[in-house]
């Protein structure tokens, strides 16, 4: 069966791109009669959340439509990160809210990040949605749908502290047949002061390595040639089994038995268990936290060909008091040294990161902070953003959000601007240099070139002659734009 889905991606600067998807398999051997409209914003893991709903409904007999209009049950997978990402939300929901007017039949549903902040104003208030479904409840789905088709108001925000969604196979949306995501923990117990994510994901827990590897696996025998793990803190998980993966309240690593620990699993551990399924499997992974990422992981990158040479640290600030401010659990200077040991331990990484300006009570001495750092780091790539202040968070009960929005503007442009040298001065390095690059398919401009990443994750565009998706090839840049680098095949 083929069928099309739309993603919405927002994590780049609130800018929206479009993703179509091609070629959904369904699982499901029941007669097919639904469609379901699935549209998701935010960050990876949402998109990851996604193919967990679409496997859950595919095999409840649904298919997927790209059309809404022609939809029985439109999703709206959200995030709440920043109040941007929230206002596009509620736009939509008023364009599917002028569906119902033509078929009243048609279900309306949010999931994922907003739902439990937002659930009272949108079912009972606005009369927005006629279901609500946090992030820990997609099994709930098919209960909730027929709930709503009975005429009623169906809500499932309850977080979870052990659902892993281990067992279930995510239908990849969006897929270009090369590249997946493979969520290895959920939630997150690190409570920046900034941040919703502990409030709308709720508790960290990690996922039994048997079905990270197994999904893997699965993935690399159906001609998928990479996988991204992906977690909020990949650093932190840690599998014990039944069920003692988990952190208690204080955030600390639970004390494990002698026989737990000989049989725990780290991040590390995990990395080259999914790198040891075949060579020609790239493993990527993200996010990392500066506070968790040991020299163990750096050395299993260096060990390990197919682990990439690629990390995403976000640094949110360059100034240690902003840093305490925001609970970020290090300081600049521990930042510096983790930097050093990623440069001596493997001495070719990609670096990107993420940064926020204008939080509560940032001077403009703070700031340059920032910006000094950045120069001693010259990342890859960056994610910037202006401090958005977020209900129920730390930073809300705690702070004032008192830099003022022209001046918050100000410091992201000059972010922005430095960050755009930093990354063109990086993809100049890699001309006049072979690139492994595993191709992902046409590039963007034509179809007589091809595209791929290099291990940094810089994209590289080449002739396409005999070559094809999957395939490995080397590539010898002759020359670049700011963030590609264009060459040819050797
Ligand atoms: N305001 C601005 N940016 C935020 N982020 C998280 N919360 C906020 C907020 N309230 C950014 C951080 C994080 C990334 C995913 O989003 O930089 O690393
Ligand atoms: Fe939010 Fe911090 Fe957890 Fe990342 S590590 S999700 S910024 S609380």
């Amino acid at each position: 069966m083929n069928s099309e889905n739309k993603i919405i991606d927002e994590s780049k600067q609130g800018e929206a791109i479009m993703v179509e998807t091609e070629n959904l398999v369904s699982t499901s051997s029941t007669v097919k009669t639904k469609k379901l409209f699935l549209e998701s914003y935010g960050c990876q893991m949402n998109f990851s959340d996604s193919e967990i709903v679409a496997s859950i409904l595919m095999n409840k007999g649904f298919t997927t439509t790209q059309n809404f209009e022609e939809a029985d049950v439109i999703f709206v997978n959200t995030c709440a990160i920043r109040e941007g990402a929230e206002s596009k939300v509620r736009n939509r929901l008023n364009d599917f809210k002028r569906v119902k007017l033509k078929n009243p039949k048609a279900l309306v549903g949010v999931l994922g990040c907003m739902a439990e902040r937002l659930k009272t104003q949108f079912l009972e208030q606005e009369k927005l949605v006629d279901m609500v479904v946090g992030p820990d409840a997609y099994r709930d789905l098919p209960n909730l749908i027929e709930q709503a088709e009975d005429g009623h108001r169906a809500i499932n925000v309850i977080l979870s502290k052990e659902e892993t969604y281990a067992d279930l196979t995510p239908v990849r949306l969006g897929t270009n047949g090369v590249t997946a995501f493979i969520s290895i923990t959920r939630g997150c117990d690190n409570m920046c002061s900034f941040c919703v994510v502990p409030f709308t994901r709720g508790r960290e827990r990690s996922r039994d390595p048997e079905s990270i590897v197994n999904e893997a696996k699965d993935l690399f025998n159906n001609g998928y040639r990479e996988v991204t793990l992906l977690g909020q803190n990949v650093d932190s998980y840690l599998w014990a089994g039944g069920g003692l993966s988990r952190r208690d309240p204080f955030g600390k690593k639970e004390t494990l038995t002698e026989e737990q620990k000989a049989n725990s699993v780290n991040f590390a551990q995990l990395m080259e268990k999914v790198a040891m399924i075949n060579a020609d499997l790239r493993v990527r992974f993200s996010t990392s936290h500066p506070k968790d990422m040991n020299d163990e992981v750096l050395y299993m990158m260096a060990k390990h060909n197919n682990i990439c040479n690629n990390i995403h640290l976000p640094v949110q600030s360059g100034n240690s008091k902003v840093l305490e401010m925001m609970n970020r659990g290090y300081t600049r200077e521990w930042y510096e040294e983790r930097m050093k040991a990623i440069r001596k331990i493997i001495p070719n990484c990609g670096i990107s990161t993420d940064i926020i300006s204008g939080f509560c009570g940032e001077t403009d001495e703070e700031h340059k902070d920032t910006l000094s750092l950045m120069e001693i780091v010259k990342y890859d790539y960056a994610y910037m953003f202006m401090y958005s202040e977020r209900p129920k968070t730390l930073a809300e009960r705690k702070y004032k959000d008192d830099v003022p929005e022209e001046i918050k503007k100000k410091r992201l442009q000059e972010i922005v601007d430095l960050q755009r040298k930093h990354s063109a001065i990086r993809t100049t390095e890699g001309v006049g240099k072979i690139h492994r690059v595993l191709i992902e398919g046409f590039s963007k401009k034509s179809d007589e070139m091809l595209m791929g990443r290099n291990e940094q994750n810089t994209v590289v565009v080449f002739p396409k002659q005999n070559h094809k998706k999957g395939d490995y090839v080397n590539v010898y840049a002759d020359r670049c734009t700011p963030s590609t680098l264009i060459g040819e095949v050797v």
